[in-house]
């Protein structure tokens, strides 16, 4: 298996370009299960998730095309017609996300059978308000045997959902499936998230009529049918949110380029707090630090525009550097502090209760071999390793291919010292 070895110390200078966003990807190439025509996605992060839900929408009969275009990488989804209802499993379970299949396939077909994607190192994760949602929208469901099996023959219809609490996947589940019913749906309590933004924009453009997303509430007046569009994937703010961190942690200045200013305002706020200069730019933002020490700041994590948890571990590995105690809350997800034992091991002092973790800064950090338990606590051990004395080495890196592109050359383009250790124990860089 990989690892990525990292050696500390370097200062970061340069320019990094944020790529399109995973999470706003993987829904959007879901959507193409909603039309016969091909829906043409730009600005697409080349990823092991987005690479892995190809794979799955190509058995459910859908063409799949990456390519080098005009505007960068592109991909080519066309699904003519839908050959199987079917997501198993092993597919299911090894990204969460391709559960998100399940709603436009009862809405183009009336069927499927999808398996329940199970927990997760970060949490338990039900699917529950997935379900209600798609059963408001008439959809009849049968769990057996770890199975979804959903049936909705004369079509879904519009409805009136409240969520109880916010989710950004039961949101866009329900907006996948509520396109093509008949009616109108009006989602309350959504979740605001740019991704949903993105979502609306693209299926808007796919001929669908979609109001209010990035709102609480959404409207959704059903069509008859989608038709193919050209959709630019909207920059992904978490890995513009982690290289800010990575600058931040490693002192220097880095410009976040091809990005939102906007998307990440509750992290630059704390990393202004903390004493790092920001300044926002037309495509996105400035990140300078000095030599001098970064001071200890509290972040409690919460729905958009709250501070992400997908920022969090990276937030953490930051304050264990910095002067003073720092308080973390996790809201989110109850078991997102996976990554609290590993940052010890580099020799942060941290103690974990129930959902706060405090931070207490030590003067310095030293390398070691730790090992990633998710996609965003990895990357958190990567930034730590900017500054431990000598080699930090990451195992399970595996995490980190699903969700970041092309990190260890971003990095070593601004001057880190970041590379990859092959399995076989060869280094490449
Ligand atoms: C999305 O997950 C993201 N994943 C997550 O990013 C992100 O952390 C999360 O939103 C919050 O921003 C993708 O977009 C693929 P939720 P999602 O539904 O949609 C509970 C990453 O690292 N819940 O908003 O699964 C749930 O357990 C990933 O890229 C239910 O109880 O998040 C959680 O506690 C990790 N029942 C809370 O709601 C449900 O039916 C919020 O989850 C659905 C969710």
């Amino acid at each position: 298996m990989d690892r990525i070895a990292i050696i500390g110390g370097a200062q970061l200078h340069g320019e990094i370009p944020v790529s399109g966003a995973k999470n706003s990807a993987i829904k959007l190439m879901a959507a193409s299960l909603l039309t016969d025509e091909p829906l043409r996605l730009t600005n697409m992060p080349r990823l092991a998730d987005t690479r892995f839900l190809g794979k799955l929408l190509s058995r459910l009969g859908a063409s799949v095309t990456e390519s080098d275009g005009p505007d960068g990488q592109q991909t080519l989804l066309h699904a003519p017609e839908i050959t199987s209802g079917f997501a198993p499993y092993d597919l299911v379970r090894q990204m969460r996300a391709s559960f998100n299949v399940l709603g436009p396939l009862i809405a183009r077909t009336g069927q499927a059978k999808v398996s329940l994607p199970g927990g997760c190192t970060i949490g338990a994760r039900p699917v529950d308000l997935h379900l209600q949602a798609l059963e408001a929208l008439g959809a009849k469901i049968d769990l057996h045997e770890g199975y979804v099996y959903a049936q909705a023959p004369r079509g879904l219809k519009g409805a009136e959902i409240t969520f109880p609490f916010v989710s950004v996947g039961a949101t866009e589940h329900a907006m996948l499936a509520a396109v093509i019913a008949d009616g109108v749906t009006v989602l309350h309590n959504a979740a605001c998230e740019p991704e949903l933004l993105d979502l609306q924009e693209c299926l808007n453009a796919m001929g669908a009529k979609v109001e209010g997303a990035g709102t609480p509430t959404v409207t959704i007046t059903g069509v008859a049918r989608l038709h193919g569009a050209t959709h630019a994937v909207i920059p992904d703010r978490i890995e513009m949110g982690t290289f800010a961190v990575a600058a931040a942690m490693a002192g220097g200045e880095v410009r976040l380029t091809r990005a939102r200013p906007g998307l990440i305002d509750s992290l630059l706020v704390k990393l202004e707090e903390a004493g790092c200069g920001v300044e926002p730019t037309a495509d996105g933002v400035i990140i300078r630090r000095s030599a001098e020490r970064l001071k200890a700041v509290d972040i409690e994590t919460a729905a958009y525009p709250g501070f992400a948890t997908d920022l969090q571990a990276q937030f953490m590995a930051l304050m264990t550097v910095a002067d003073g105690e720092s308080r973390i809350r996790e809201t989110i997800f109850e078991n997102r502090f996976m990554h609290a034992p590993e940052l010890m091991r580099l020799g942060a002092d941290i103690s974990v209760s129930g959902g706060e973790a405090r931070v207490r800064g030590v003067a310095r950090l030293e390398g070691a071999e730790v090992m990633a338990t998710d996609l965003r606590a990895s990357v958190s051990l990567v930034i730590a390793g900017l500054v431990a004395r000598g080699e930090t080495t990451v195992s399970r890196i595996y995490h980190l291919d699903r969700g970041f592109e092309r990190l260890e050359a971003k990095l070593t383009a601004c001057g880190a010292q970041v590379r990859r250790i092959k399995g076989d124990g060869e280094a490449e860089l």
